[in-house]
This record gives structure tokens, sequence and C-alpha cells, in this order.
């Protein structure tokens, strides 16, 4: 049998020649933090679905968003859980609503955070779905009006970047010429172009109380098995002017990152979503697996998969990680 003349082993021995040759790094300042926030003062209410992740009260979200900024975490997304919710959501486009007045402060407290809020209306609706409903389905054509009010008044609130999630056919383009036509042309726009029907947002919707109250989300959200259908999403939200492109969740769907970043070479953000995190928590909790390594694992594999932007309940914790010089996984 002939020697072999490459010897993989040899650059696994010495840890720094493992360093080396290491293909993929990730940094802090390619996530994004999700943060949720609450009407009041001084709340920081730990959601139970989540743990280790916050209800913030705007100036409490505030404090907290510029520590991340410091460890290096740059960007926020927000999410809002309004006081009292309608039929049609209405209060997600008050320009006095909760993620409008807790943008207004962070950005007041600590202008140089990237602030980015989420654009949908399910947390808003009583139903908890994602638009206005119409004979028990959600009517396309008649939510996308909203979404250009909501997208203006959190542009107006100063949001640096808007990031509608609710799957609804020409979302973007209704937003991009809202933003245009009202003097915001500079205001990035990052769609959830791909985003699966998925059981992994179960805990989101607990923190958020946004189930839906019938159906589920089967008729706007992506079927789980397919991937040629998300270069089509990908394609319409490019054509209608998203800046960047988020496929999401991400673990599941690690082929459908790569896919996405190799067609169209877009700034590709991935969604590492609740039920992602928090299966890791509870697997932690028992003492079945390591969590700090699984965590590290798993955001490099995100990244590895062609992700430029990772947006992570991790963030935090990766960043006081990474101050610390990141172990070997
Ligand atoms: C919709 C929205 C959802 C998530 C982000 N934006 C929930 C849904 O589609 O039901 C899920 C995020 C997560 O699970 O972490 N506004």
């Amino acid at each position: 049998m002939e020697f072999p003349l490459r010897r993989m082993r040899r650059l696994r021995m010495h840890p720094v020649v493992r360093s080396l040759v290491t293909e993929t790094r990730l940094t802090p300042g390619e996530l994004i933090a999700p943060l949720f926030v609450v009407p009041g003062k001084g709340v920081k209410d730990e959601i139970p679905s989540l743990p280790g992740q916050y209800r913030y009260s705007p100036d409490t979200l505030a404090e907290h968003a510029g520590s991340l900024y410091d460890r290096g975490v740059k960007a926020v997304l927000l999410f809002g859980i309004p006081e009292s919710k309608d039929d049609s959501g209405l209060s997600a486009c008050d320009p006095n609503g909760i993620v409008q007045r807790a943008v207004t402060v962070i950005k007041e407290k600590h202008s140089q955070i990237l602030v980015c809020t989420d654009l949908c209306f399910c947390e808003y609706t009583t139903h908890g779905h994602c638009g206005i409903i119409k004979d028990g389905q959600i009517d396309n054509d008649a939510t996308l009006p909203l979404l250009a009010e909501q997208a203006l008044s959190h542009a107006k609130a100063g949001s640096d970047l808007i990031a509608p999630s609710g799957m609804i056919d020409g979302a973007v383009k209704t937003i991009r010429h809202a933003l245009d036509q009202n003097g915001f042309t500079h205001l990035p726009i990052m769609s959830y172009a791909a985003k699966y029907a998925s059981a992994f947002y179960g805990p989101f919707r607990d923190a958020v109380q946004s189930a839906p109250q019938f159906g589920d989300r089967r008729t706007h959200q992506m079927n789980p098995a397919n991937s040629r259908e998300a270069v089509a999403e990908v394609f319409l939200d490019v054509e209608e002017g998203a800046d960047i492109v988020m496929v999401k969740p991400a673990l599941a769907y690690l082929d459908v990152i790569h896919k996405v970043k190799s067609r169209f070479q877009m700034p590709t953000a991935a969604y590492n979503v609740s039920g992602e995190y928090a299966m890791v928590k509870a697997a932690a909790q028992k003492g079945l697996l390591d969590e700090q390594k699984v965590m590290l694992e798993m955001l490099i594999s995100i990244k590895r998969a062609g992700a430029d932007i990772v947006i992570t309940y991790f963030a935090d914790e990766f960043a006081r990680l990474y101050a610390q010089g990141l172990p070997e996984i």
C-alpha cells in the first residue's frame, strides 16, 4: 500500500497550527442581538421560554444596548410587545408606539448603535396573524399599505434599518417606495426573504404572545421541504429592493443559507431563532451538553454556510466570551 503523502492530521497537532488554518472566524461585530421591549420604566423581566433573555422597558433597553455595543455587538433588532392589541394591529403604526419610543430612547442615549426594527403585525393583533384578516385568511394586498405606514413610523422614530418579517408578497417594494417618497432613500431594508413556517419559533411566540389564535402561518411562510422556492423568494425581494436578505431559521436551513449566498452574492443574514437557542439552554440545564462549545459550534456553522450576519440570542454571551479570548471549540 502506498504511504499517504498528505496526512491531514499534521495540521491538527499543534494548537497554533490549528488556529492558523482555521477557515471561518466569527466576531461580535457580525452579530445582531434581538431584543424585546415592553411599556413601562425600570423593567427587566426574564422571559420564561428564553432563559437569559429579558423584556426591557425603553430605559433599561437603552442601557443594555449600550453595554452590548461596548462589548462589540453594535446592532440590535427590536421587537415590541404593545400595551394592547386589536384586530388590525393599529398600535404597530403609532408614532408613539412601543417600538417607536424605544428607538427614540436608544438613539438619544447611544446614537452610535445600529437600531434595526422588525416590521410585522403579529405582535400587535389580537388574532396573532401578520396582517389584516379577511374571511379567515391574511388579506395580502390590504396589509401592504399598513406595512408602509408602520415602516414610515419606524423611520421617523429613527430606525436605522427596516426588517419586514411577515412574508407578505410585495412588502419590500411597497416599503421601499414609501420610504423613498418620504425622504428615507438612505434607509436599508433587510428582508426576511426565505422565512419558513417553523416550529422553532415557539419560544418567541410565548415571549411576545403572538401565537396565532386560529390556523397557522403556512399560507405565507415557506414549506420546510423547499429550497428552490427560497431562491425564488430571495430573487423577488432583491428585485423589489432588499439590501440584505435573510434566511430563517438558521440551523435546520444551512443548505438554504449556502444556496442563497452562492446564487445571489448579496449581503446575507441568518436568524438563529428562539427554538434553536432554547434547545441549547434546556439541554445545558440538564447537564446534557457543554453550552459554550455548542453555542460556538452552532454560530460558526451558520457563518461557514455563508451568512455574513448572524442574528442570535447568544450575541451577548458570545461577545463576553470573545472578550476573554474564544476557547477552541
Ligand atoms: C414575526 C417574527 C417571528 C420571529 C421573528 N419575527 C415569529 C413568527 O413568524 O411567528 C421569530 C423569531 C424567533 O423565533 O426567534 N414578527
